[in-house]
């Protein structure tokens, strides 16, 4: 694994009751990039995070993280891991008996022996960093759905780490809240120096904070390129969409949000693939064979 390689994931597969959910999934972050995960509801994105950050073992595969292989480490090992990356989860996931400085305050004390004064400056700098220093007195229940999301993203800055994940930071925001946290999180890259890996499916918000996307279908990484590339299939004209890859068109149509084109077909068909085995399984039924007298 190069110097610069923070994430290294390799043939990664995983099955839930049977069903593959990621199916050979191979994957490098650098140091220091934003990384954006794409893909359609179920594809397999939050599963990816979370083993990433050994939640649960994969079926196949390595997955490495600073050099440290995730799946075999015991729990020392992922314990001092866990201190150096940061989560940001779907829901926020804040303690709603606590205020925002003692949610804030709650990895440090578990992580740390600092004394209560040197915590209380570290809470204070994390809650100026996401702008919510005047509201840190408050409850999550007197706070609104993009405050949420910033205290969360405090709290997973509480112990400095190298690697943030967030897991649909905009989702449920309205396009200002949803920007400001484009902008703390390219904050983060710029000021802090941070590696981001980011699920998301605004694809303004992509755009924005992305250095490369990695695109999901079904479990299977269609491609991993920079987000020119990305940009450039986006804005391509339909007539050379005309010549491209199945992978490129099905990448194209999520990017463009294009109601017609090979996601949505490849509905259409499956949904005529399960009428026509449903008309068999009636005609196959005794109720319907002919009776003979
Ligand atoms: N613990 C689990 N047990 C069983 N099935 C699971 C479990 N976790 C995820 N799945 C299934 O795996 C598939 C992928 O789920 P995942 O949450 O990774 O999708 P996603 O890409 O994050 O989707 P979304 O965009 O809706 O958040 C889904 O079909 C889901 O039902
Ligand atoms: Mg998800």
């Amino acid at each position: 694994m190069p110097a610069d390689t923070v994430i290294s994931i390799r043939d990664l597969v995983k099955s839930f009751d049977g069903r593959a959910v990621l199916s050979g999934v191979n994957l490098d972050v650098v140091r220091g990039e934003t990384m954006v995960i794409m893909g359609g509801s179920g594809s397999g994105k939050s599963t990816l995070l979370r083993l990433i950050i050994g939640s649960f073992p994969p079926d196949r595969g390595r997955i490495e993280l600073f050099g440290t292989d995730v799946v075999t480490a015991g729990r020392e090992t992922l314990d001092g891991l866990r201190r150096r990356f940061g989560i940001l989860f779907q829901s926020g996931a804040l303690f709603n008996s606590m205020t925002l400085a003692e949610n804030v305050a709650l990895p440090i004390h578990e992580h740390t022996d600092l004394d209560r004064e040197i915590i209380d400056i570290q809470v204070k700098i994390k809650l100026e960093l996401v702008g919510l220093l005047d509201a840190a007195d408050k409850y999550p229940s007197q706070i609104s759905g993009g405050m949420k999301k910033r205290a969360g993203l405090a709290r997973a800055l509480a112990l400095d780490p190298e690697i943030l994940f967030y897991d649909e930071p905009s989702a449920g925001l309205d396009p200002v809240t949803s920007a400001q946290i484009d902008r703390l999180i390219v904050d983060m890259t710029q000021k802090l120096g941070v590696t981001s890996v980011v699920v998301t499916h605004e694809m303004d918000s992509a755009f924005t904070i992305a250095d490369r996307m990695a695109m999901f279908d079904r479990g299977r990484m269609l491609a991993v390129e920079t987000r020119d590339w990305y940009d450039r299939l986006r804005k391509s004209p339909e007539d050379e969409a005309e010549r491209m890859s199945i992978d490129e068109r099905l990448i194209r149509q999520f990017l463009r949000g294009d109601a017609e084109g090979p996601i949505t077909q490849r509905r259409d068909q499956g949904a005529l693939a399960k009428a026509l085995l449903v008309d068999e399984a009636v005609i196959s039924t005794p109720s319907i064979v002919p009776t003979r007298g």
